[in-house]
């Protein structure tokens, strides 16, 4: 039977206790976390979101009911108990528990609650499978793992709310119900039962609004704000994620990269004990994607591309040629001592790996004590394979990986065959975070599939000063003032200099093949507000789930957040998005077939 607190009250967390508070009394209130019942005495771990400590009931200290009651209790039953801080000796202290040297003689109990066999163990180490934690997500945040993670994603936007604070940032909500962002996904949207036929968006970002914020002159701005993208959900994608959003007038690219330099440096000292050094490192795009295959590179290895083109210019092989006729590319990557480490059947899934980016395959020359191996060695020359050898500095027990394929495909796939075999040879060291920004990234790209060019960042970043000139003549040459902050590989965030001058977002709505009413349609209220003094501004926003993904050390942004949806954007815990009756459909001016319903 479920008891009421009638007035107890919680003296402590189970783990803020020591051997200093022996002797005294306390109140402890948790769940059981493990169970042993030894004949005349009692032992239960009590878990509470601080941690575990022991509690013991003593037959002898407590009445024949009181005891009998204590023997029923089970795993997950919910307790609050009156005890003694006690101090343990000898061999009974655990050297493996935070509040081992103690334990709580008990002295009177309530049980608050019973609880049914839970559907997996409520423990670090559990190997229920992911889904049927996310069905029982708010047992699964029960674990220890869970409750630490989640209590570290509050301490980073703790952190985050008083370090922009304290540097003048007013924080402001935006809306929600709101109009398309350019932001470049697919927009969540809501139908609106008022107007028929009309549709809110769910804000990608509050981009839009907190460069309105600028205009009103609060001058800097934060939020933490939660955003809505309709994507294909990736380990560190999910349809409604946070952003640590930003906003500041009359600042440059430095200015904005300094404020946020410091707020890193806080940050990693605060949560992590970890000193980043200042000021970080900058690595433009093009010399990004040249040494690492990526925009968002992970520095804490080398392994860097090498290009081989022009050593190959003159192969008679037809693969080699085929891709320098058509103006691709010929790169590889070295894995340093690796030759005689990875079998040919790893080197055949590696292989397949590449595939997975379009690569349509992977040459290697292993150098080896007997000599060098390599299914091209019949197509090279002795003077290609040795230029080869020594631009790429292939020595012995090192093996070469190369792909020969359009530039964006060799990019991408040795880009990610660089990290892959980084993991999988170990060569990161644990506790590294290398943080760098990504500078001078090309404002516009062109788009195949839109037949035009489409901004990188987006609409409203500012073009470099000195490339102005080219926005209509070499429109794909024209860099931005726009920056990415990458740690180990992730980009955690990005922001820019924005537009703030009519005349050039005309300019850029022209780059971008809008006409004039287009662009007045999508984003009129914003460039009417233009017209009435718009001061140079520029922001970023950080994922805070990526943020607290990396802090936390996971690999999944899922372990930080409460109640993340899966793969297929839905959620196993809601069963959402989910089917709603006619009437409300009817309500909105939405009809729906049964196919659809069910599909
Ligand atoms: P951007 O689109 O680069 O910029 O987003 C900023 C950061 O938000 C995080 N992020 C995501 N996290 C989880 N799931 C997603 N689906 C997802 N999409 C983005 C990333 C990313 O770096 N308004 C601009 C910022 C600015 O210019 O000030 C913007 O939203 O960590």
């Amino acid at each position: 039977m479920s008891e009421l607190l009638n007035g107890w009250k919680r003296t402590c967390y189970c783990t803020e206790l020591s051997k200093e508070n022996a002797g005294q009394e306390v109140v402890l209130m948790g769940w059981v976390n493990v169970y042993r019942n030894l004949g005349s005495l009692i032992f239960i771990q009590l878990r509470d979101r601080s941690g575990l400590i022991q509690i013991v009931f003593d037959k002898n200290a407590l009445s024949e009911a009181d005891y009998e009651k204590a023997a029923s209790f089970r795993t997950e039953y919910v307790l609050a108990v009156k005890g003694i801080v006690s101090e343990r000796t000898g061999n009974m202290v655990n050297p493996n528990m935070k509040t081992g040297e103690i334990e709580i003689l008990v002295r009177e109990f309530k049980m608050l609650s019973a609880s049914e066999t839970t559907p997996f163990e409520i423990d670090d180490d559990c190997n229920a499978n992911e889904a049927l934690r996310l069905r029982y997500r708010y047992l699964d945040l029960r674990r220890p793992v869970m409750q630490k993670n989640l209590i570290m994603r509050h301490q980073i936007a703790h952190i985050a709310r008083n370090y922009f604070a304290e540097n003048g940032f007013l924080e402001i909500e935006t809306p929600i119900l709101t109009k398309s962002t350019p932001e470049g996904a697919r927009d969540y949207l809501v139908p609106s039962r008022v107007h028929p036929g009309c549709f809110y968006a769910l804000p990608q970002s509050p981009q839009l609004f907190k460069q309105l914020l600028m205009l009103s002159g609060f001058d800097r701005y934060m939020q933490i704000a939660r955003c809505f993208r309709d994507e294909d959900l990736r380990a560190d994608r999910q349809p409604d994620f946070t952003q640590i959003d930003l906003e500041m007038s009359f600042v440059e690219e430095d200015d904005v990269m300094e404020v946020n330099e410091r707020f890193l440096k806080r940050l990693f000292k605060e949560m992590l004990d970890y000193d980043v050094q200042l000021p970080l490192p900058r690595l433009p795009y093009s010399e990004a994607m040249g040494r690492y295959g990526s925009d968002k590179p992970d520095t804490r290895f080398g392994m860097e591309l090498c290009d081989i083109t022009d050593l190959l210019k003159d192969s008679a092989f037809t693969v080699f040629r085929n891709v320098i006729e058509s103006s691709g590319s010929i790169e590889c990557i070295v894995a340093k001592g690796a030759a005689d480490t990875l079998s040919r059947k790893e080197i055949d899934q590696l292989t397949e790996f590449v595939k997975g980016y379009n690569a349509k395959g992977l040459l290697w020359i292993s150098n080896k004590d007997d000599g060098i191996h390599s299914p091209a060695l019949k197509h090279m020359t002795e003077t290609e394979l040795q230029s080869v050898m020594d631009k790429a500095g292939i020595e012995k027990h090192d093996i070469a990986f190369i792909v020969a394929d359009k530039i964006s495909v060799v990019k991408a796939s040795l880009g990610a065959l660089r990290c892959h075999l980084a993991n999988k040879l170990g060569l990161i060291r644990p506790g590294q975070y290398n943080l760098l920004w990504v500078t001078d990234f090309p404002l516009l790209e062109y788009s195949e599939e839109e037949g035009r060019y489409v901004a990188m960042h987006h609409p409203f970043t500012s073009p470099k000063d000195e490339d102005l000139d080219k926005l209509e003549s070499e429109p794909g040459e024209v860099r931005a003032k726009a920056y990415d902050i990458i740690l180990n590989g992730v980009e955690l965030g990005g922001g820019s200099i924005r537009i703030h001058s009519q005349d050039l977002q005309k300019r850029m709505f022209r780059a971008l093949g809008f006409t004039e009413e287009q662009a007045q349609e999508r984003f009129g209220f914003l460039l009417n507000a233009f017209k009435y003094g718009a001061p140079p501004h520029g922001g970023m926003a950080y994922g805070l789930d990526r943020l607290a993904m990396l802090i936390c050390g996971t690999d999944s942004i899922r372990d930080v957040i409460a109640f993340p949806k899966v793969q297929n954007a839905s959620c196993p815990l809601t069963g959402a998005p989910d089917t709603v009756d006619a009437k409300q459909l009817k309500e909105l001016h939405i009809a729906c077939t049964e196919e659809e319903r069910r599909s």
